[in-house]
């Protein structure tokens, strides 16, 4: 048999808020963020044939060593049971150690496409245990949308469409590493600060849109000036609200319409010519995101194929 084949987009996140609480005994931080899927994604190809046994490879364009889709790829043939020859190709367009989720996004792809290459389905709850395994965000990614993420941010529930649309996200020529930006913020958290700091997340949740602040930024930032004025440069260029992602690098700044981020994106670019990079991106809503990849997936899913994740074509 030929190989089954998809092209895949594996879109990034940026987080619209972040609070962490306190480090937990499983040395985890609980959080309470908003997640929010972005147009800006990885590229990577999945060949399936079926096979008794299993080899996976991988072609990847930013040369990672033990790439978390390969982990991705072994964990999801085991919840199958069963072999096959898994062929990817991999070519990062998303930042790496910018807070926006690339990796996650892209060990997710492979958790929603392979099933449905492989004619085998996983259960919702099985797939997100999986999920988490993998790390923190990559629950995220089966959902998309914009999310409430608790605990380790791998508790999701999903919240109504952000109001706004567009948005710039500046880059800088920096990597932050997730584990020492937690390390640093670890030892500034007081635990008598969480219950304050849920009362505030709350009220810009029910405020709509979910935007706030995000806690990493004060100590990121002590590490990184520039940082900091990146974002008051994105909120000097008018946009709504402008903050750091995840655990950084990256700032971003929604505006109002797409002329707006457009404008503001053309001169930051001009401005920072060389050093960080300007991208215009869309939010991509739950609708726009499940959409995405039902498009993706298409000729190998089963006709009229509305339920989440979608199911193939080849199940028996
Ligand atoms: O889960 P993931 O592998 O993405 O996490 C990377 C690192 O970030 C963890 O090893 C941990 O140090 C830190 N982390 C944390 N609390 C979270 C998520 C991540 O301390 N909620």
């Amino acid at each position: 048999m030929s190989a089954r084949e998809v092209r895949l987009q594996a879109p990034a996140k940026i987080n619209l808020n972040l609070r962490v609480l306190f480090k937990r005994p499983d040395g985890y931080h609980e959080l309470r963020t908003v997640f929010q899927t972005i147009s800006l994604s990885d590229r990577l190809v999945i060949r399936y044939r079926p096979a008794r046994k299993l080899t996976v490879s991988l072609q990847d364009s930013g040369g990672i060593a033990d790439n978390i889709v390969l982990r991705a790829a072994h964990l999801c043939a085991g919840a199958m049971r069963c072999g096959g020859d898994i062929e990817m190709e991999l070519v990062k367009r998303v930042p790496i150690g910018a807070g926006l989720g690339g990796g996650s996004s892209d060990a997710a792809a492979v958790l929603l496409a392979l099933p449905v290459l492989a004619g085998k389905s996983i259960p919702a709850a099985r797939l997100s245990a999986i999920a988490s395994q993998l790390g923190s965000d990559v629950p995220f990614f089966l959902q998309g949308g914009t999310a409430l993420g608790l605990g380790r941010g791998e508790e999701l529930y999903p919240l109504p469409d952000t109001m706004s649309r567009h948005a710039v996200l500046l880059v800088p020529d920096l990597a932050v590493s997730t584990a020492t930006a937690y390390g640093a913020l670890s030892r500034t958290l007081l635990p008598a600060h969480a219950d304050t700091k849920i009362a505030a997340f709350e009220s810009e949740v029910w405020d709509g849109g979910g935007q706030g602040k995000n806690d990493f930024e004060p100590v990121v930032f002590a590490l990184h000036p520039k940082l900091k004025l990146m974002k008051s440069q994105l909120e000097r260029s008018g946009s709504i609200c402008a903050s750091m992602t995840g655990s950084g690098s990256a700032i971003f700044g929604l505006f109002e319409d797409r002329e707006q981020a457009g404008q503001a994106c053309q001169s930051l670019a001009l401005k920072y010519k060389g050093e960080n990079r300007a991208f215009l991106i869309r939010l991509l809503s739950r609708g726009s995101y499940r959409n995405l990849w039902r498009r993706q997936l298409q000729s190998h899913l089963a006709p009229d194929n509305q339920i989440w994740p979608p199911r193939s074509l080849y199940e028996r």
